[in-house]
């Protein structure tokens, strides 16, 4: 038998060429790029043709791409009219994984698993995924949906459309850099559970709604809205101490702290780290930031030696609040990004299909005799 792995910690499962990570070194590289060189000089449309196509566009190659992206910003008419129906107090992340489960509904070959077809699909999926999240985020405040702007980028059309103003440049700049520091991650949850699915050639929309669901759990994107709840809770930077000694003798986990593959600080948490100071500056909300920066102090102190460090969620937190965002829409930003990562590896998946099927260890009893119900 093989060895059993629980959590299959350690297991390879697949193979990719779109994401390196040292987790003991704190290195994360996407087709070789480290993800700091990728944050400050990169968009998210060319680290998306990057993940998808394993090479830096051309210029001409980035308007070509960038061009279709835009051309497909438009959901269907129908999955918005889906979302008038939907109840104006569904958690946006539920509302995100049924019309993502939707937009099927309305394609001609939804089970079309050919690459080209499937690298189509994807970039739809992406381009329309934003319209959708702001849609639903207008219609539970009762405001009218914003048409997309086909003359602005991935980023500034989103928050075009959910605020029905254009961002600033640095407001735009901020939210490129969280969807490039999320865009990919190796065999995350949501991403083996995307090549799972699509292992069973299944289609691309069955593939993103899992991932989708797999992301918004606490353990895994959903701590990004946790690590909003816990400086919530915090009155003062002060209170951080015991906040935090009191949660570590009680057993519970910090949000935004730990990973199963970084035992260092995770290199996104550097980045975001410095976006979320920045913005905190210049927004006002300096206490959010030295509040996320004295629980780091103390979980450093504590912590650090069982290898836990801030993760990507932790400083994302105040990064997606001062860009105006709402607590329960943070999660649904990890997933606009994760989009492109997720359907990467489906497309990785399906050049090199394997159905994933491992084994369990049986621990129940064996030879037990079948008791008529009279007798139980
Ligand atoms: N706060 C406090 N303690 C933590 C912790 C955290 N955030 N993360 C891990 N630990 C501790 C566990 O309590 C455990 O301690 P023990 O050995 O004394 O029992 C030890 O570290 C190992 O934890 P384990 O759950 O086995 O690690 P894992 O690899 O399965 O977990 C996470 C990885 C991400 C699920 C975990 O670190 C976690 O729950 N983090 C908080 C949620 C989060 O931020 N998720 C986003 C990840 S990007």
């Amino acid at each position: 038998m093989p060895e059993f792995s629980k959590g299959l910690e350690g297991v390879v499962a697949a193979e990719t060429q779109m994401s390196f990570i040292d987790g003991q070194q704190g290195v994360l590289e996407y087709v070789g790029i480290a993800i700091g060189d990728l944050a400050s000089s990169s968009t998210f449309e060319e680290t998306v043709y990057l993940l998808w196509n394993k090479k830096l566009p051309t210029q001409a190659e980035l308007d070509a791409f960038t061009k279709d992206l835009r051309a497909n910003y438009d959901p269907p008419q129908g999955v918005l009219d889906m979302v008038k129906g939907m109840p104006k107090d569904a958690q946006p992340m539920h509302a995100l994984r049924s019309l993502v489960s939707a937009l099927s509904l309305f394609d001609d070959n939804p089970n079309a698993n050919d690459v080209p077809a499937a690298r189509e699909k994807a970039l739809k999926i992406l381009a329309a995924t934003p319209a959708i999240v702001a849609a639903f985020d207008r219609h539970r405040r009762g405001e009218a949906f914003v048409a997309p702007d086909k003359s602005l980028g991935f980023s500034a059309n989103f928050l075009y459309m959910l605020n029905g103003e254009k961002p600033t440049d640095a407001m735009t700049r901020a939210f490129d850099i969280c969807m490039i520091t999320h865009a990919d991650h190796g065999l995350n949850n949501s991403t083996f559970t995307a090549r799972v699915v699509i292992s069973t050639l299944s289609d691309l929309y069955s593939a993103m709604t899992a991932a989708i669901g797999s992301l918004r759990g606490p353990l895994h994107g959903g701590a990004n809205e946790g690590v909003m709840v816990m400086l919530n809770e915090l009155d003062s930077v002060e209170a951080a101490e015991k906040y935090v000694q009191d949660k570590l003798a009680n057993k519970d986990r910090i949000m935004g702290f730990g990973h199963r593959v970084y035992k260092s600080k995770d290199p996104r948490a550097s980045e975001l780290q410095t976006l979320a100071k920045q913005l905190a500056e210049d927004t006002g909300n300096m206490d959010l930031y030295d509040k996320s920066h004295a629980i780091e102090v103390v979980m450093e102190r504590e912590v650090a030696k069982k290898g836990i460090y801030p993760n990507v969620d932790f400083y994302s937190a105040t990064t997606y609040h001062c860009i105006g965002l709402k607590l329960d829409l943070f999660t649904p930003m990890f997933a606009l990004s994760r989009l492109a990562g997720w359907s990467g590896h489906v497309i990785e998946q399906l050049e090199d299909n394997r159905l994933f099927r491992p084994t369990t260890n049986y621990v129940g009893p064996h030879g037990v005799a079948y008791t008529d119900i009279a007798n139980r």
